[in-house]
Parts: C-alpha cells; sequence; structure tokens
C-alpha cells in the first residue's frame, strides 16, 4: 500500500474518529442541558413550593384562612325559611299564606309555617323559636303591629339569621332586615279617600263610619291617617270609627251597634273587604240598600268584594296584593348572597270598580 492510500485509510479513520467524538460530546452535552433543565426545574418548584407557603404564611398572618375558601352560593334549595305569619283572618290573609306554601313547594324551599293566631306574644316566642334553629337561615315576618321587634332583630342579627319582612312595616331601624316588601298602605288610604270623595259627590253630608283593623298594625294605621289626608277635600267627617280586627263577625257587629245608636251615615270605610262584608249585613237587616243608601268602600279586592260589586251592595275596593312570595324569596335569595337591597320594595296595587266587577272577577286569583 503506498503512501496515498494509507493517508486516505486515516482519514476515514480520522473521520470516523471524529464523527464518534463529535457524537460522544452532542451526547454529554445533552445529558448536561438535560440534568441542567432538571436542576432548574427542581428549582423552579422548590421556588413555587417555598411562594406557596410563604403566602399561606402571610394570608394566615392577615387575618385567617376564609379569604382562601370562595363564599358560598345560595340557590333556592338551600333555603330554610322560618315564615311567621298572622294568623288567619280571612281571604286575603288565606291567599297570602297559600302564596308562601306554594311557591316555596315550586321553587325547592323548605318552610316552616308558624301561625301566630293573630297574638303578638306568640308571633316573638315564634321569632325567637326560629332564631335558636340551627336549620334556618332566613326568617318572613308579617308583622301583627309594628312596634316592639328591636329585640328579637337584634338576637336575629348576632345568630346571623337574614330577616325578610313581607305584607307589614315596622317601626325598628331598617339596618336590623334586609327588606320589606309589602304595600304603601297610606297610599291606598289616600286613594280610598279620593274614591269616597267621588262617590259621594251628590251627598250634602258625608259622614264617614270606619271600620279598622287591627289596632297597632300598619294596615291599619297608615291606611286610616292616609284616608284622612285626603278627606278634607271633599269635606268627609269620620263620626265613628272602632276597630272590627279584620273580621266579618265583627264588622257586623260594630255595624249593628252603631245602627242602633243613629242611621245618619252616608258611606262605610271599611280597612278590608270582610269588615265591609259584615257591615253590608249590617245594613240590609237595618233596612238599609248597601251600595246606594250607604256608599260602601274596602280594601283588598278578593273576589269576595267582587260579588258584593256585582250584587251592586259594595261600590269600590282598593286592591291590596296578597301574592307577595316569589319577590320575598327572590329578595330573601339575594341577601343570602350577599347582594344590597332597596330597604323597600313596593307591591304592586290598584282600584276596582263595581262596574268592572263581572270582567274583572274571572281573572282574580284570590
Ligand atoms: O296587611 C294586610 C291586611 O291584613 C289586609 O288588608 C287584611 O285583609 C289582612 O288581614
Amino acid at each position: 500500500m503506498n503512501r496515498r492510500e494509507k493517508c486516505s485509510v486515516n482519514e476515514v479513520e480520522l473521520e470516523q474518529l471524529w464523527r464518534n467524538l463529535s457524537s460522544k460530546v452532542t451526547y454529554q452535552n445533552q445529558r448536561r442541558e438535560k440534568k441542567e433543565m432538571n436542576v432548574s426545574k427542581n428549582l423552579f418548584k422548590a421556588a413555587l413550593a417555598v411562594l406557596l407557603v410563604l403566602s399561606m404564611v402571610v394570608i394566615t398572618a392577615c387575618g385567617g384562612t376564609q379569604a382562601t375558601t370562595a363564599p358560598k352560593v345560595y340557590t333556592y334549595k338551600d333555603m330554610v325559611v322560618g315564615f311567621l305569619q298572622t294568623g288567619s283572618e280571612g281571604g286575603w290573609r288565606a291567599a297570602n299564606t297559600a302564596s308562601f306554601k306554594e311557591t316555596a313547594t315550586q321553587l325547592g324551599i323548605n318552610l316552616k309555617f308558624y301561625d301566630s293566631q293573630n297574638d303578638l306574644a306568640k308571633q316573638v316566642a315564634g321569632f325567637r323559636q326560629f332564631i335558636q334553629d340551627k336549620e334556618v337561615n332566613v326568617i318572613v315576618l308579617a308583622a301583627l303591629e309594628t312596634t316592639g321587634w328591636d329585640d328579637v332583630l337584634k338576637e336575629a342579627q348576632a345568630a346571623g339569621k337574614t330577616v325578610v319582612l313581607e305584607d307589614r312595616r315596622i317601626d325598628a331601624a331598617d339596618t336590623l332586615y334586609a327588606t320589606y316588601i309589602g304595600s304603601d298602605f297610606a297610599l291606598e288610604g289616600r286613594n280610598g279617600a279620593v274614591e269616597m270623595c267621588k262617590l259621594l259627590a251628590n251627598s250634602a253630608s258625608k259622614n264617614v263610619w270606619e271600620l279598622v283593623g287591627n289596632v297597632g298594625s300598619s294596615a291599619a294605621k297608615d291606611r286610616g291617617q292616609g284616608f284622612r289626608e285626603k278627606m278634607g277635600d271633599c269635606g268627609i267627617t269620620i263620626t265613628k270609627s272602632q276597630t272590627a280586627n279584620w273580621s266579618i263577625t265583627e264588622g257586623k257587629q260594630v255595624t249593628e251597634a252603631w245602627l242602633k245608636e243613629t242611621k245618619d251615615v252616608q258611606a262605610i270605610f271599611a280597612q278590608n273587604d270582610e269588615m265591609g262584608l259584615g257591615a253590608i249585613e249590617a245594613l240590609k237587616e237595618a233596612g238599609l240598600k248597601p251600595g246606594v243608601d250607604v256608599k260602601v268602600l274596602t280594601f283588598d279586592a278578593t273576589a269576595g268584594a267582587f260579588k258584593a260589586m256585582l250584587a251592586g251592595e259594595l261600590n269600590v275596593a282598593v286592591e291590596c296584593n296578597p301574592l307577595l312570595a316569589p319577590q320575598v324569596y327572590e329578595a330573601a335569595l339575594k341577601a343570602l348572597n350577599g347582594e344590597s337591597l332597596p330597604k323597600w320594595i313596593p307591591a304592586h296595587q290598584g282600584v276596582f270598580y263595581a262596574k268592572d266587577a263581572a270582567t274583572i272577577l274571572p281573572t282574580r286569583k284570590y
């Protein structure tokens, strides 16, 4: 083999040698890089862990671990509602109670119903029962009277209960409850006086007898006050006024007693339909034509009032809507989820006349 051949063989070997060498170098580089990568990966993980621990320490040092847990989002199915109803004094109340029971079933709300039997002491005792009831997270109150609620409301607040007022307002500070959903009773009263002025427009004297709801309730106080604010516009005088506790029987008895004294009455201002229907019975038994000789104006506009309007015995009914449950449950859910609410959510209400009774009665839900 001459020198040139030897050289080319060496070159091939050299090349082969070089290739091996560089692949070894590459391989080692790759291994080193991989090693470095693992090291930096582990370093990164360690740094992350340290960071996490550090932030936990900081958060704990700044006030406990709550911040870490997202606030619970309540649904209707989480609501356990303690409902303090006034009692069962008539058609309006029955419709109001049914609204709460039926809507609770529809929404999957656990409703605990308490009948206060129109007794304030029983209603306050029931309120305390619901405060102590660990399951209850919402208390709904239809207050029998406007006063006497500050203490139990503070206890409920301390126990973390959400309180919503329905139907009747109270005199306590509105910081003690989430919101009130109900009618503007004073506006109803003013509307009633405006309608009474129209009814007595052709009557020389305007002596009116007032049948009042339960003493101390916002409905009775505000309707009476609202009526008195406007009655002067046409010279109406309230010559007799007495509670008949929203009842048809007492409405009849009180009117009977008055009729024994005098028949100088041009109209009855009955603060709800039932008391007005009782007065109608008494007027008829006294030989007077209700709706004609003596005008009759009531509040609620339940089916019973429309039937009396159809019979020509009742002239005007100022509506008070009892179907409040959907609004109340919606507001309670918002309050449970920390949403702020207006302190008063007025209920829809209207005025109904005898001339429209035949058309409207079939459409009424209560
Ligand atoms: O609070 C509303 C009143 O309560 C209704 O007008 C009456 O019928 C009920 O008893």
